[in-house]
């Protein structure tokens, strides 16, 4: 099979992580019989600085031309980098809610899951750890606050600035939707996440959703608020399956999710729209601070890139190589220096990577 997909290296330690899971993808193609195509484009900071826009045109045109995404990681450190003293509209994440809102992916996956072999890292009690979690955050990503207008003024020499909270049925409907059919594959439990105390947009997602659930009667559908849902996921994580949730309760969620499994380095993220398009990266960030040194975990994006081969192309089995690479990896005893622990080896960036290559096939 031909693989066309765009790159985007991104800033920090984007490139690193980008090339090591290009690694562990091309021995796949190899074993398996594909073939990669890989085009690269510009975006965040590194765009800023060859075009002045965190994203162009022509670079959305190339994405969408492509079968997939994947993505290293954008944005630099907020207080000493120059990208961030141009106006918000020009810094490097309004390059990833461009493309976010381009591309029209609208439904973001998160798995958290704690690995057995990193539960040492886990920061929570061993009495709530000890079964283990393995959650999906599905978050929708282009509506909501993120997508509102937005603007700032001054009343009566009164500052004041305003963001908008809005959300139509269809927008709802559509990653209610891909919730349920996620949870139909999984353990069959949908935790809809809102504020429907307070908030007009949460009544009307509590609606909408039980209206798909309908649709759905194998699937358990719970509301929970949003900030028992906080607590919830420090007190008892094993208690979720698929959290569904709102732009921004899932932004924030999610960093909270990753967190408890103590390894925000091995979390995978997905950003799906109605077809089988999607863009795949890794849910931490660009880590400014050892950009260069190889010393990052690629291990998200390889995973990232691994659900790229399951959702976008059907390659179920090669997806499963993948993760099955990193598991023997990590059993091993092979570490980055974010998971390390004691007794284990510590490797690079790029040595990881000749690891998990070196073990598909
Ligand atoms: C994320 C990030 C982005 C977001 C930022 C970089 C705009 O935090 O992907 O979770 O808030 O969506
Ligand atoms: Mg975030």
């Amino acid at each position: 099979m031909k693989l066309n997909i765009v790159c985007i290296p991104g800033d920090g330690i984007g490139p690193e992580i980008v090339t090591e899971a290009k690694k562990v993808l091309n021995k796949v193609a190899s074993v398996y019989g594909h073939e990669m195509i890989y085009t690269d484009i510009l975006m965040g900071g590194a765009s800023i600085d060859v075009h002045g826009v965190p994203l162009t045109d022509e670079a959305v045109e190339t994405a969408k031309a492509a079968d997939a995404v994947l993505m290293g990681s954008i944005g630099g450190d907020t207080t000493t980098s120059p990208w961030y003293k141009l106006a918000p509209n020009l810094r490097p994440e309004a390059g990833l809610l461009a493309i976010r809102k381009a591309l029209n992916l609208f439904a973001n996956l998160r798995p958290a899951v704690l690995y057995e072999e990193l539960s040492d890292a886990c920061p929570l009690r061993k009495d709530i750890s000890e079964n283990g979690f393995d959650m999906l955050i599905m978050r929708e990503l282009t509506g909501g606050l993120y997508f509102g207008e937005r603007y700032t003024t001054e009343e009566n020499g009164v500052r004041k600035a305003v963001d908008t909270l809005s959300y139509d049925e269809n927008e709802i409907r559509r990653v209610a939707k891909k919730g349920f059919d996620i949870a139909m594959k999984r353990r069959k439990k949908v935790t809809s996440v809102d504020k429907a105390n307070v908030l007009d947009s949460s009544r009307l997602w509590r609606k909408v959703v039980e209206e798909v659930a309908a649709d759905y009667p194998e699937v358990t559908l719970e509301h929970m608020l949003v900030d028992n849902c906080a607590m919830q996921l420090v007190k008892d994580p094993a208690q979720f399956d698929v959290i569904l949730t709102e732009n921004m309760f899932g932004d924030i969620l999610s960093d909270e999710a990753s967190m408890v499994t103590g390894s925000i380095g091995m979390l995978a993220s997905a950003s799906l729209n109605d077809s089988k398009f999607g863009l795949y990266e890794p849910s931490h960030g660009s880590a400014p601070d050892i950009a260069g040194k190889g010393i990052a975990n690629p291990i998200a994006t390889v995973l990232s890139a691994a659900m790229m081969l399951k959702y976008s192309f059907d390659l179920d089995k090669e997806a499963a190589a993948m993760e099955a690479a990193v598991k023997n990896v990590l059993k091993k005893g092979y570490r980055t220096v974010d998971i390390m622990s004691e007794g284990c080896t510590k490797v690079g960036c790029a040595e990881m990577g000749d690891l998990l290559a070196d073990e598909i096939g």
